[in-house]
């Protein structure tokens, strides 16, 4: 079978949608001198900077085969693999976890599961920690802490609950029931490994917490629960063998950039809606939002000039979505490009059987499969959108596994640093979160000076009015 995923543009251009509502080949002509210069940076900056994370299907053999090791060594000890982080330490292993595994991993008996249960910790909701305590068993817990700054409050504060409930009940030996992800030699999860004696594995310099996903951060929780992780990066190494080209035309990033970059920058298309019709990409869209959300979000371009951009990323899920969001969709503002996700090869056939024969509306059903249901509904959704004049396009799945999910996610973070370029932007930082995340400090009474300033800045905002509170 062809284990390549497609991009399927069609019904972005003008040809289907007509000039008004659709993409010109003369709009895209005009863009072929900056999406070459686009792709020329990015590809000489390969490896430099933050763009560490291109090289991560090359340049990982000797620990790849350290986390293959370690994972099997997890699988045969453990009934419980618990992954602590938040944003890029979560996202990529929820969305990985849920596409490659089981849809009700954790509910199959341990004979029928590659791995121990797996539980992703990624909030700090109070109720939260109480839940994940009333189901695992400590002493049978492996706990993977994820922070590449080794300071995230979040992060940190679940370290200092599971350490210390660790102590309690399993005593001795606690430490060797940890696994830690962090920089190595930046933060204080690092510091607290040496100390302890985790089991320690890096994330690489120029690999931020979004591009994360094919070093340790993705790598380790995958292999955990008996993921094929050589697969995952070969399929990341096919994405970045396609492109190469600077011709838009020939690399599938760099033409979704072009059109993402016109339909938002010149077409008003300001929300992008990743619509999945598959169970198994639901959390693909998550880890999507925020790769393009934190990367393309910015108020200030390269050369200091001040600027509001960023398309804003949105997740749906097909069908589920048809019967919540799809009206909006058709006939709402012209603000929005669908990008469907359609699997080719669903790894499970269900049979719908024949039955209710004097109602002709669900008889018909009958001798069906769900395969063909839910591709139908997508056409049927991709056909409104068209009559509707709205913008979609469709990534093909040819099946989903780890070597077209490597494939995914690298084109998808390829399409983002080409973005950023076409942006001027930096894709790289993420300065708007470190805002509330200085505020928050403060609030908390953090007494570090670099702290100050946002606690002066919050004490010289005007009081609310007991008006406005209802
Ligand atoms: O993409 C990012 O950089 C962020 O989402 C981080 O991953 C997130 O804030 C967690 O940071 P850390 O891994 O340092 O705990």
């Amino acid at each position: 079978m062809e284990q390549n995923i497609r991009l399927d543009v069609n019904h972005m251009m003008a040809d289907m949608l007509g000039s008004e509502h659709g993409i010109t080949k003369e709009q895209l002509a005009a863009m072929q001198e900056a999406a070459a210069a686009a792709q020329h940076a990015v590809e000489a900056n390969r490896g430099k900077g933050w763009l560490g994370w291109m090289e991560l299907p090359y340049n990982q053999e000797e620990i790849v085969s350290k986390i293959e090791e370690v994972a099997a060594h997890v699988r045969a000890t453990y009934e419980y693999f618990v992954v602590l982080g938040i944003g890029g330490s979560a996202l990529g292993p929820i969305a990985v976890h849920q596409a490659l595994n089981h849809l009700h991993y954790n509910e199959l008996p341990a004979s029928k599961r590659p791995g121990p249960k797996f539980y992703v910790e990624d909030n700090i909701d109070p109720e939260r920690m109480a839940a994940l305590f009333d189901v695992i068993e400590l002493p049978k817990t492996c706990f993977c802490i994820i922070t590449k700054s080794g300071a995230t409050a979040e992060t940190m504060s679940q370290y200092l609950i599971v350490t210390e409930a660790l102590k309690a009940e399993v005593g001795e030996g606690w430490a060797k029931q940890i696994i830690a992800v962090t920089d190595h030699e930046k933060g204080n999860l690092i510091k607290l490994a040496k100390e302890n004696g985790f089991e320690t594995f890096f994330i690489p310099d120029g690999v931020g917490g979004r591009f994360s996903e094919m070093c340790p951060v993705g790598l380790v929780p995958a292999a955990c629960c008996g993921i094929d992780i050589r697969a995952m990066l070969a399929g990341a190494a096919a994405m970045d063998a396609r492109c190469k080209s600077d011709d838009m035309m020939k690399n599938p990033a760099l033409l979704e950039a072009v059109l993402q970059y016109i339909a938002s920058e010149q077409m008003g298309r300001n929300v992008q809606v990743m619509l999945p019709y598959a169970d198994s990409l639901k959390y693909m869209a998550d880890w999507f939002c925020q790769l393009w959300a934190e990367s393309l979000g910015k108020n200030v371009k390269r050369d200091g000039t001040p600027c509001h951009a960023g398309q804003t990323p949105a997740k749906a899920l097909g069908v589920t979505d048809q019967h919540s969001q799809l009206q909006l969709y058709n006939e709402g503002p012209f603000d929005k490009v669908i990008t469907f996700i359609k699997v080719e090869n669903f790894r499970s056939e269900t049979k719908i059987p024949k039955g209710c024969e004097e109602f002709k509306d669900v008889a018909f059903l009958g001798g069906m499969t769900h395969n063909t249901l839910i591709e139908a509904e997508r056409q049927g959704t991709e056909y409104a959108l068209y009559v509707n004049k709205r913008m979609n396009q469709t990534i093909v799945m040819p099946e989903v596994n780890a070597y077209t999910l490597g494939q995914l996610m690298f084109f998808l973070e390829m399409a983002t640093a080409y973005e950023g370029e076409l942006l001027n932007i930096d894709a790289f930082n993420q300065p708007g979160v470190e805002t509330s995340k200085r505020a928050t400090y403060a609030i908390l009474g953090n007494t570090d000076a670099k702290y100050d300033a946002a606690r002066q800045e919050m004490t010289g905002r005007p009081a609310f009015k007991a008006e406005y509170i209802l």
